[in-house]
């Protein structure tokens, strides 16, 4: 049952961006942004296939259009490294710009993020990993997010493999990333790729999910997570398979992105990304992927001890409550109905199918170590316990 808005002795802490801006076409914003702030001079943070799609081009209209000097960094790849984010604050320091302006799906916004810090402060970027490092402020940052999934234009994270530590992920966590301004521009989402509109919409419903039963979640982040699941319920398929010709679908997969996004940095997530984790680092499989393979299987394990909430999440994505049916059976229906989802825009539902992931206990054992040695703040804000064992036995029903 939804808990509405809580009682009176509920206390909870929200962080947000202070300016977020949505809507077709509002990425011409970013011009009076910067001519009212008398900005000469920008840093565009992206990688090299968004220059090529063209999706920045709004961007670099409205950058024209206030005059200002443009240098750009399209040194960004997925599953971005921290030597990324030392070179795109090389450029800055070089072209010494008044702002960074990210553009991308999340590797290139969290790139963007950190790389604002950098010239600020003498340090090295890995002095700055974990949470609260980040001394103060970087340079004013603008993220314009290309992709409808990964919400990190209001979060305060940036996810990094470190070339030093066997391209382990690392994380930053800091109040001082939350960036300037987002622009959130369905717009820009118009020439994304089926599959990696897939992906990122299935990581924005992984966000929403995991937060709407977070150990840390709150009445307000609640709010957030139940639209974003529905958002996604309603349009994804459409998203995927119309994009370029579906704006509404589009729009709302943009707001369901950045919905999921509040609604994580607040609550926190859980145990889809932290099984998640060692996939990316072993596999190189991609982040929406493989939560949106795992998704169901872990939705089934937590269904007893959440059934009335993810029942919930079964009604949000459309199924309904049949007569008689108890919470938990309508719970796993939603779990069903998440793999169908996967199945009608092309996700497959085994984790065989993703990759060169072998399949044997030793393995799944090892994936689990991996987990929690470097997802265990995830691990912890699952709502049903987790031991070992128990991550291993969901991956072999993933497998
Ligand atoms: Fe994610």
């Amino acid at each position: 049952m939804f808990d509405g808005i809580g009682s009176m002795a509920d206390g909870y802490r929200v962080q947000s961006p202070n300016d977020i801006r949505y809507g077709a076409g509002v990425t011409a914003e970013l011009e009076g942004y910067l001519t009212d702030r008398g900005v000469d001079s920008a840093l565009v943070v992206t990688d090299g296939d968004i220059l090529e799609a063209g999706a920045a081009e709004p961007v670099f209209d409205a950058l024209e259009a206030a005059g200002v000097a443009v240098s750009t960094f399209d040194g960004v790849a997925p599953e971005p490294k921290l030597g990324m984010a030392e070179r795109a604050a090389g450029e800055l320091e070089r072209a010494d710009a008044d702002v960074v302006v990210g553009v991308g799906g999340g590797s290139s916004l969290d790139t963007a993020k950190l790389a604002a810090v950098l010239p600020e402060y003498d340090v090295d970027v890995r002095d700055l990993l974990g949470m609260g490092n980040v001394p103060g402020r970087g340079r004013p940052t603008v993220l314009v997010p290309t992709t409808a999934g990964t919400g990190s234009e209001v979060t305060h994270i940036g996810v990094f493999a470190d070339e030093d530590d066997e391209n382990n992920k690392k994380v930053v966590y800091s109040e001082h990333l939350f960036c300037d301004l987002a622009l959130v521009d369905p717009d820009l989402t118009r020439s994304l790729p089926p599959g990696v509109a897939a992906a990122t919409g299935m990581d924005a419903l992984s966000h929403a999910i995991e937060a709407y039963v977070s150990t840390l979640r709150t009445p307000y982040t609640d709010m957030l997570a139940r639209r974003a699941i529905e958002l996604v319920g309603e349009s994804l398929r459409e998203a995927v398979h119309q994009g370029e010709h579906n704006d509404e679908a589009r729009y709302r997969m943009s707001l369901a992105a950045t919905l999921g996004g509040q609604a994580f940095v607040n609550a926190g997530l859980g145990a889809v990304h932290a099984l998640t984790y060692p996939l990316g680092v072993e596999y190189g499989i991609g982040h929406g992927r493989a939560n949106a393979v795992l998704l169901p299987h872990v939705v089934r394990y937590n269904a007893p001890a959440e059934p009335d909430r993810l029942a919930d999440v079964a009604s949000l994505l459309g199924v309904d409550r049949r007569d008689g049916e108890t919470a938990l059976e309508h719970a796993r229906r939603g779990a069903d109905a998440i793999a169908a989802l996967n199945d009608d825009i092309g996700i497959p539902n085994r984790m065989h199918e993703l990759g060169d992931v072998r399949g044997t206990t030793a393995e799944f054992e090892a994936f689990a170590d991996v987990a929690f040695e470097h997802s265990l703040h995830n691990i912890e804000r699952n709502p049903r316990r987790l031991e070992r064992a128990d991550v291993v036995r969901i991956f072999e029903n993933a497998y």
